[in-house]
C-alpha cells in the first residue's frame, strides 16, 4: 500500500451530502484505522466565511455519538481544516493549494508522496469550474510523486447530450482513471456479493440463463415521500433518481458475463456489454405513477407530471437472455421500504405437483433492510400428510453474521478512492451506455407525451403496474411470506 501524506479534499463542505454521508464516512475509516493521524489531512472547502472550529461544530452532531464528544470524535474533527472561497475563481483554490502544501511539506509529515482526492459533494453544474480550477491550483506536487483524484457523483446530467457534454467537460481535465463516479449502489454488500455468487458457484452457472429463468425484478421501494427534496426531485424524477442509475448497475452485474479477470477494468468491460444489448425500451412496458399529495409541495409546480414510481421492461438481446424479461421498478411513497432483486425460475416441466404448488423457484437477494438472500422451495409440509408447502433456503446476514458490522456504501467507496480501485465505480462509456437506454423515454416524460398515474401514498404504487407484471409472466407466490428472523 502507498503511504505519505494524504489529502482529502471535501468541497461544497458544509452541504447535505458532505455532512450526511461524506463527514460520517470519513469518520468511519479513520476509527477502523484507514486513516493514520500523521499521513492523513482532511480539508473542507466552501464559500461560507467560517472557521474550522465552526465547521466541526457543524460536522460533529452527524457523526455516530458525535454529540457526547468523545475522544474519537474530537481526534477526527481536529484533523479537518477548512478554507472559504469561490468555485470559480483562483483566489480560493490558491489558498486551498496551500493549505494542503503545508501539510505536504511539514516536518510530521512522511516525505515523499501528495496524494490529492478532491471529493466534490456539489452540484454537477458547477463540477466543470471547479474541475478546471483544481486542474490550474491544486494538483499534486509532482516532485513528491502521488497523484490527483476526483470523486463526482450523480445526477450526471439530464440526458445523453447533457451527460456528454458534462464528460467532455471533465473529460478534457482529467484522465479516466483520475475521475471517480460514484453510484452508491455499488458500494452495498450484496450488490458487491454479485460477482462472487454468480461466479464462484458451480450451483448457479447452468441457471444462470433463458433456459431456467422466467423473469428478473429489481426493485426498489421507499415508504416516504420526497419531503424537503421536491425541488431537486421534480427536475429529475425517479427513473433519473434511481432506475438508470442504482437499478440499471445492479442490473448489469445480475445480467453480464464472466468478466476475463477481476481486474476493475475487465468487470467495466462486461458491464457495457450489457448495456449496450439493452433493447428499446417499449411504451407499452411502462407504467408511470405519481402519489397523490406529491404536487403539495411548495417547490413542485402544479402541474408537474414527475413520476415517483415507474416500472419499465427491460430485454437483453443477446444469447444467454433473449426473451427473459428484466422489471426495474422504483418508488416513493409505497407501502414498504426495500431493495431486492427476485429471479424467478420457470415452471417445472411435466410437473406432477402443479396442482397443489403455491409458486415458482424463486431467487432472492435482498439488498436492504435485512440484508439476505434466500431461495423459495418447494417442500414436503411436515407431517404425516403427503401435502406440499413454499418454503425456502435463507442466508440471513443478521442470523449468520452475528457481530459482523457492514460497512457503510460510502466508507468503502472512499476507502477504493484511496486505493486507486475503480471496480465500484462508473466508466465513462458505461454512463452513456446507460443514458442510452433511457434518453428517448425520458425525453417523451418531459414533452408530456407520457402521463403518470396518481396512486395513494402508502399503497403498492399504480395496479397498472401489477398488471404490466403478470403480463410479461411473472407469478406472484400467493400466501406465503418470507420473515426476516429475528435473533
Ligand atoms: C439516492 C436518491 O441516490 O438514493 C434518493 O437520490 C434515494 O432519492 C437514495 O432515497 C436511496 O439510497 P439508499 O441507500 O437509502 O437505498
Amino acid at each position: 500500500p502507498e503511504t505519505g501524506c494524504l489529502s482529502i479534499i471535501v468541497l461544497g463542505a458544509s452541504g447535505d451530502l458532505a455532512k450526511k454521508k461524506t463527514f460520517p464516512a470519513l469518520f468511519n475509516l479513520y476509527r477502523q484505522g484507514f486513516l493514520q493521524l500523521n499521513d492523513v489531512h482532511i480539508v473542507g472547502y466552501a464559500r461560507t466565511k467560517i472557521s474550522d472550529d465552526d465547521l466541526r461544530d457543524r460536522i460533529r452532531g452527524y457523526l455516530p455519538n458525535g454529540d457526547n464528544g468523545t475522544e474519537d470524535v474530537e481526534n477526527f474533527l481536529l484533523l479537518i481544516k477548512y478554507v472559504s472561497g469561490s468555485y470559480d475563481a483562483p483566489e480560493g483554490f490558491q489558498a486551498l493549494d496551500k493549505a494542503i502544501s503545508e501539510h505536504e511539506f511539514s516536518k510530521n509529515s512522511t516525505e515523499g508522496s501528495s496524494r490529492r482526492l478532491f471529493y466534490l459533494a456539489l452540484p454537477p453544474s458547477v463540477y466543470p469550474p471547479v474541475c478546471r480550477m483544481i486542474k490550474s491550483y491544486c494538483m499534486n506536487k509532482s516532485d513528491l510523486g502521488g497523484w490527483t483524484r476526483v470523486v463526482v457523483e450523480k445526477p450526471f446530467g439530464k440526458d445523453l447530450e447533457s451527460a456528454e457534454e458534462l464528460s467532455s467537460q471533465i473529460g478534457e481535465l482529467f484522465e479516466e482513471p483520475q475521475i471517480y463516479r460514484i453510484d452508491h449502489y455499488l458500494g452495498k454488500e450484496l450488490v458487491q456479493n454479485l460477482l462472487v455468487l454468480r461466479f464462484a458457484n458451480r450451483l448457479f452457472l447452468p441457471l444462470w440463463n433463458r433456459d431456467n429463468i422466467a423473469n428478473v425484478q429489481i426493485v426498489f421501494r421507499e415508504d416516504f415521500g420526497t419531503e424537503g427534496r421536491g425541488g431537486y426531485f421534480d427536475q429529475y424524477g425517479i427513473i433519473r433518481d434511481i432506475i438508470q442509475n442504482h437499478l440499471l448497475q445492479v442490473l448489469c452485474l445480475v445480467a453480464m458475463e464472466k468478466p476475463v479477470s477481476l481486474k476493475p477494468e475487465h468487470i467495466r468491460d462486461e458491464k457495457v456489454k450489457v448495456l449496450q444489448s439493452v433493447l428499446p425500451i417499449k411504451d407499452e412496458e411502462v407504467v408511470l405513477g405519481q402519489y397523490e399529495g406529491y404536487k403539495d409541495d411548495p417547490t413542485v409546480p402544479d402541474n408537474s407530471n414527475t413520476p415517483t414510481f415507474a416500472t419499465a421492461i427491460l430485454h437483453i438481446h443477446n444469447e444467454r437472455w433473449e426473451g427473459v424479461p428484466f422489471i426495474l421498478k422504483a418508488g416513493k411513497a409505497l407501502n414498504s421500504r426495500k431493495a431486492e432483486i427476485r429471479v424467478q425460475f420457470k415452471d417445472v416441466p411435466g410437473d406432477i405437483f402443479r396442482c397443489q404448488k403455491q409458486g415458482r423457484n424463486e431467487f432472492v437477494i435482498r439488498l436492504q433492510p435485512s440484508e439476505a438472500m434466500y431461495m423459495k422451495l418447494t417442500v414436503k409440509q411436515p407431517g404425516l400428510e403427503m401435502s406440499t408447502a413454499q418454503s425456502e433456503l435463507d442466508l440471513s446476514y443478521t442470523q449468520r453474521y452475528q457481530g459482523v458490522a457492514i460497512p457503510e456504501a460510502y466508507e468503502r467507496l472512499i476507502l477504493d478512492t484511496i486505493k486507486g480501485d475503480q471496480q465500484h465505480f462508473v466508466r465513462r462509456d458505461e454512463l452513456k451506455a446507460a443514458w442510452e437506454i433511457f434518453t428517448p423515454l425520458l425525453h417523451r416524460i418531459d414533452n408530456g407525451e407520457f402521463k403518470s398515474l396518481q396512486y395513494k401514498p402508502g399503497s403498492r404504487g399504480p395496479a397498472e403496474a401489477d398488471q404490466l407484471l403478470e403480463k410479461v409472466g411473472y407469478v406472484q407466490t400467493h400466501g406465503y411470506l418470507w420473515i426476516p428472523p429475528t435473533l
